[in-house]
């Protein structure tokens, strides 16, 4: 059973594969109609359930369009419309999905919910986010990037402000695909220890520097999120705002960045406050490129889960 959980569960050789993957099935279908099938359709007679227990705009639209190009059939469902979000259990869910589809991807909110969902599903599971990760937005930053600026194993990525879910994920990415990330956020908020110390484990330096410009210094690649993400409490968004606000993604942070240094964030994002719209919109921006890529990564994800 090969499953797509998290950016360090899956061998550095195959992630490189996937991006390798996603690279050329972008390539085969250049110029196409989105609804336009692939030449090749791996997946072909598969059906492929979406479980969402939060909102989503890329990952839903993104996931259901490149399914379908590979040849698949379809399901979105919202998990408070399913009798999980009713008091059945993860394992039963798992168990009675796995005798209808061929492959689930799910967003939701503890990690122990994916890990679960895995663990009793009889047909791979891909992690559409949790609280804690989001690997398929990684694998889209990474095709990115490498579009953009050739290959990332070497170069300087700097997370800029909470170090939340994405966060969590990139820092997994630095140690497999060997590039560096200096994180740059006030410490109530820093990424966990234990992401850090596998990153570095694995040879990538990861660096946390507190002052946001001397962070981005050279940097190849700046990065940022929403300062408050779908599983943060309403209430504590003022506090979040007042220790972020020095750590927004200006022309003026960026001018400290290498001079062909990119922009990413995952979007949605909040303009002008992690990100002012001159640098959204500006020329190191690649946020609709990302956008876009999440259906060529993922499409070569479920490849990936689904032909061996
Ligand atoms: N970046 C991302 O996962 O976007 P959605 O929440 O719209 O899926
Ligand atoms: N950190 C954000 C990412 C959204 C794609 C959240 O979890 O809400």
């Amino acid at each position: 059973m090969t499953h797509f959980l998290d950016i360090n569960k899956t061998d550095a050789a195959d992630l490189r594969a996937i991006i390798d993957q996603a690279a050329a099935m972008k390539q085969a279908r250049a110029g196409r109609p989105r609804g336009a099938p692939d030449d090749e359709q791996p997946l072909a007679g598969r059906m492929v359930a979406l479980i969402f227990e939060k909102p989503s705009t890329r990952t839903r639209v993104s996931f259901d369009a490149g399914a379908r190009q590979m040849g698949a059939q379809t399901m979105v469902l919202s998990g408070a419309d399913m009798q999980l979000g009713h008091g059945e259990t993860i394992a039963d869910t798992a168990r009675v999905l796995s005798r209808y589809v061929d492959l689930i991807m799910m967003r939701t909110f503890e990690e122990d919910t994916i890990l679960e969902m895995a663990e009793h599903a009889s047909v791979p599971v891909i992690n559409g986010l949790t609280n804690r990760t989001h690997p398929c937005q990684i694998m889209a930053d990474i095709l990115t990037y490498e579009e953009h600026r050739g290959p990332i194993r070497g170069r300087r990525v700097v997370w800029c402000g909470d170090g939340n879910n994405v966060c969590a994920s990139f820092i997994h990415a630095a140690g497999q695909f060997g590039f560096d990330l200096t994180f740059t956020g006030p410490a109530q908020l820093d990424p966990e220890q234990v992401f850090v110390d596998e990153a570095r484990a694995k040879g990538a330096d990861i660096r946390i520097e507190r002052d946001a410009a001397r962070a981005v210094e050279g940097a190849d690649l700046v990065v940022t999120d929403t300062w408050v993400s779908m599983h943060d409490s309403q209430s504590s968004r003022e506090r979040r705002h007042n220790l972020l606000r020095p750590y927004q993604v200006n022309d003026d942070l960026m001018s400290h960045a290498a001079p062909d240094a990119l922009f990413m964030h995952c979007l949605p994002a909040h303009r002008d406050e992690e990100v002012t719209s001159s640098v959204m919109d500006g020329p190191q921006s690649v946020i609709f490129d990302e956008a876009e890529n999440r259906l060529h990564a993922q499409k070569a994800i479920m490849r990936y889960c689904l032909v061996v």
